[in-house]
C-alpha cells in the first residue's frame, strides 16, 4: 500500500465498529492469507536462517498473492514482519541475525487484502529448547486459546482480559500490560484496545460484527518491559523470557470466528 492510498483509508475512530456479512466475507479472506503465509514461511523458521531472509520471503510471498503487508510503511516501520527471539516482547526487527537452536520466536505478520487487514502470530522454537521456554510457549497458546473461548455476544471485553490474567498468573507468568490486542478491519489499529488482563463484567459488552484482535504477550518473569534505543524493539526489565500468539477474530451470533486460523492446523506450536 502506498503512502497516498493511506489518506483515503478509513480512519480509526473511538466507536467501536460493527461489520456485517461482506466484513466477514474480506477478513476470512485475508486472514486466510496471513495464515497461509505464515504456513509457508514456517519451513524456513530454522536455526541458522536470518530473520532478514524470513522477512523477505514474507514479502514475496504476500505480493505474490495479490495482496500487501501493512507494516511498510507503518509509522517509519519498513519491514514486513515483527520477528521477536527470546527476551524480546514484540516489535522485534528483521536483521542479519541469524535464529539459534534453541532460541524461542515470534513471529507477527499483517497483510491488507482488498483492503481488509490480517494479522497473527506465532511462536517457534527453533531446534531442542528448554522445557521452561517450551513451557512459556504452551502457557501463552492457552492463554489466547481462554481468551478467544470468553468471546461470545453480551460478554464484555473485561472478561477477555481475566481470562487470559488469571490463567496466566496462576500458571506464575507475567502478562505485559503495555502492549494490547486492538479492533482492526479496514483499519490496523482501530477501536477498542483489547486489554490482556483485567476485571469480569467490565469494560464495553461484545457485540456480533466487532473485529478485533487478541495477543497476548506472557514473560516467565515479571511484566514490565523497556524499549530500546531503536524505537520498536520491547523487551523484557528483567530479561526473562516472553512469548506472544495472536488471531484475529469477528464476534458472531454464537460466540466468535478466527481469521487467521491455519488451514492445515500449524497454528498450535510445536
Ligand atoms: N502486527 C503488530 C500487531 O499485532 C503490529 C506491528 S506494527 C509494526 O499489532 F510496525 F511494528 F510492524
Ligand atoms: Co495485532
Ligand atoms: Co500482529
Amino acid at each position: 500500500m502506498s503512502l497516498a492510498d493511506e489518506y483515503v483509508a478509513e480512519s480509526r475512530t473511538d466507536r467501536i465498529k460493527i461489520h456485517g456479512p461482506e466484513g466477514f466475507e474480506g477478513m476470512r479472506a485475508a486472514g486466510l492469507l496471513a495464515a497461509e503465509a505464515m504456513d509457508a514461511l514456517t519451513p524456513f523458521v530454522k536455526p541458522g536462517v536470518t530473520t532478514a531472509e524470513i522477512d523477505r520471503l514474507a514479502r514475496e510471498y504476500i505480493m505474490d498473492h495479490g495482496a500487501q503487508p501493512a507494516c511498510i510503511y507503518y509509522r517509519g516501520y519498513s519491514h514486513t514482519l515483527c520477528i521477536s527471539p527470546n527476551h524480546v516482547v514484540c516489535h522485534g526487527i528483521p536483521s542479519e541475525r541469524a535464529l539459534r537452536e534453541g532460541d524461542i520466536a515470534n513471529v507477527d505478520i499483517t497483510v491488507v487484502l482488498d483492503g481488509w487487514y490480517g494479522d497473527t502470530s506465532r511462536m517457534y522454537a527453533i531446534g531442542e529448547v528448554a522445557p521452561r521456554a517450551k513451557r512459556l510457549i504452551d502457557v501463552t497458546y492457552e492463554a489466547l486459546a481462554r481468551g478467544i473461548a470468553a468471546v461470545k455476544p453480551g460478554a464484555r471485553f473485561g472478561d477477555i482480559g481475566h481470562a487470559i490474567q488469571s490463567y496466566v498468573e496462576a500458571q506464575r507468568c507475567g502478562v505485559v500490560r503495555d502492549f494490547c490486542g486492538h479492533g482492526l478491519g479496514k483499519v490496523f489499529h482501530d477501536s477498542p484496545n483489547v486489554l490482556h488482563f483485567g476485571r469480569p463484567n467490565t469494560g464495553a459488552e461484545l457485540k456480533p460484527g466487532m473485529f478485533f484482535t487478541i495477543e497476548p504477550m506472557v514473560n516467565l518473569g515479571k511484566p514490565q518491559v523497556k524499549l530500546l534505543n531503536d524505537g520498536w524493539t520491547a523487551v523484557t526489565r528483567d530479561k526473562s523470557l516472553s512469548a506472544q500468539c495472536e488471531h484475529s477474530i469477528g464476534v458472531t451470533e454464537t460466540g466468535c470466528e478466527v481469521f487467521t486460523a491455519s488451514p492445515v492446523g500449524l497454528f498450535r506450536p510445536n
